[in-house]
């Protein structure tokens, strides 16, 4: 058996698509969706991934501030920051661009952020938002997973999920999402005894471990969707992600790539969220 390819480039533009229409909605009332984005020091990854972010607002028409702040910002000149934008109309989404420098306390930074601004879903209110079944903004990797799934057909009520990875960012909400839409959830880590024993259960596989292709097609039951949120740099400067895609796909039934998989619909989502946003400002 050979997977089918969940082609997320394609899928992005066509949920782009729809969010570009309830953005020019949005417009013909007057009402363009904002978001700013900050980037504090120079990490090369966080640059071009908040070029892209601003980028993917301008082709839909949002308006949007890329502010730049060099490493050695004060936490209490981004937090002022972060309060002009709570206090300005024209902005509906703000994102803090993650990791900040070590001498600015991160948990800190994201209570700053209006919940109601927050689109990346990290507010402590947004999180137990998503954890109570009331969610408002969810965290943009994982809600375009769900997306991902959902358009490409897999069922997921009553399926056995298995999320590998824990992280505040990908696991722990993809976890969140998986329950809410009635998935049997087994969340694991790196300390997980017997990975495999889990992951061969697993109907749906989201992988985000970091660690280059760690799961290999024997460690996967057939049929299955396997989502892989890695993207690993190798020796020879190209991408691969944190699934083996070579022996994964001769045995699953769905598989992202990697590129082209998950990683467009992160930033699609983050325009979602703004735009959603924006729409609740007018009820
Ligand atoms: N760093 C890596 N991923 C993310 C993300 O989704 N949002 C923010 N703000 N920072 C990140």
């Amino acid at each position: 058996m050979t997977a089918r390819i969940i082609d997320g480039k394609a899928i992005a533009q066509e949920v782009r698509a729809e969010w570009k229409a309830r953005a020019d909605a949005l417009k013909a009332r007057g009402i363009v969706p904002g978001l700013a984005v900050i980037i504090v020091g120079e990490d090369p990854a966080s640059k071009v991934y908040v070029a892209n972010k601003v980028k993917a607002c301008a082709e839909l028409g949002l308006h949007s501030e890329h502010i730049v702040m060099p490493a050695d910002t004060s936490e209490a000149a981004l937090l002022g920051r972060i309060a002009a934008l709570n206090a300005d109309p024209k902005i509906h989404g703000i994102l803090v661009q993650l990791p900040v420098p070590r001498h600015i306390d991160s948990g800190k930074v994201l209570e700053a952020i209006s919940p109601d601004k927050d689109v990346d879903g990290f507010h402590p209110v947004n999180v137990g938002a998503l954890a109570t079944g009331n969610m408002r903004f969810a965290p943009c990797t994982p809600y375009g997973a769900m997306k991902l799934l959902e358009k490409s057909g897999v069922s997921i009520e009553g399926k056995h999920a298995v999320v590998i990875g824990r992280s505040n960012i990908v696991g722990k909400p993809m976890a969140m999402l998986l329950l809410q839409a009635n998935a049997t959830v087994t969340i694991c880590t790196s300390k997980t005894v017997d990975l495999a024993k889990f992951t061969r259960d697993a109907d749906i596989l989201v992988v985000a471990t970091g660690k280059p292709k760690m799961i290999t097609g024997d460690m996967i039951k057939p049929g299955a969707a396997v989502i892989d949120v890695g993207i690993n740099r190798m020796a020879d400067g190209k991408l691969c992600g944190d699934v083996d895609f070579d022996s994964a796909k001769e045995v699953a039934g769905w598989i992202t790539p990697v590129p082209g998989g998950v990683g467009p619909m992160t930033i699609t989502m983050l325009v979602a969220n703004t735009v959603r946003s924006a729409e609740r400002t007018v009820g």
